[in-house]
């Protein structure tokens, strides 16, 4: 399915608001992946559908992940709405025929984040973060940081998701976690020089 057919079909089921931040989105990751020399389609087309499941009411987010036949865990059975994003992958694929398993993996990862991310699935991420209808928080320097290193934009976008489910008491996600270990510890690494 084209862009444009899917922004006709997203504008059926999803609110204005939440359209207009997939658009965003869309529009973030574009410019970001002609930034970093990675596929503009593939980030327009993440972008644009990476919460197609967001409005999906959380008691019916459990059963519709497991019709798909999404393995479940204890975290996302007490948090529905982290399924959202699994559930956009398979919906992606399913009624917006998109088979490209690095667009898949960057709506998959756009909650959580995990470890081993491309640079499209830290586009999608970042880009969730940054696009311009968002505001608040530490925004103006993490736009800065997203156009200039995409893994430190990524440990201060992660950092900030941490901070704000701990101070209200939520669950960590592990795929979040091991994400922000991973590039902390590629951070810390010494360059190996071979001479
Ligand atoms: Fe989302
Ligand atoms: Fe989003």
């Amino acid at each position: 399915m084209d862009y444009e057919h899917i922004v006709a079909q997203l504008s059926k089921i999803l609110s204005a608001k939440r359209l207009q931040h997939s658009v965003g989105v869309s529009k973030t990751a574009e410019k970001m992946a002609e930034f970093f020399g990675c596929d503009k389609m593939k980030a327009k087309m993440a972008g644009i559908l990476h919460d197609v499941a967001r409005e999906v009411p959380v008691d019916e987010l459990l059963q519709r992940a497991q019709a798909f036949g999404i393995v479940v865990n204890d975290m996302e059975k007490a948090e529905p709405i982290l399924l959202h994003a699994s559930l956009a992958a398979k919906l992606a694929q399913v009624k917006f025929q998109i088979h490209d398993v690095e667009i898949l993996q960057a709506i998959f990862l756009h909650t959580t984040g995990g470890p081993h991310m491309s640079p499209l699935d830290k586009i999608i991420y970042l880009a969730d973060v940054i696009e311009p209808g968002r505001n608040g928080g530490n925004l103006e320097e993490l736009r800065k940081v997203a156009y200039i290193d995409l893994d430190k934009a990524m440990l201060m976008a992660l950092d900030q998701s941490i901070s704000y489910i701990l101070a209200r008491g939520g669950l960590l996600h592990p795929a979040t976690i091991e994400a922000r270990n991973e590039l902390l510890i590629k951070k810390c690494t010494p360059t190996q020089h071979t001479i």
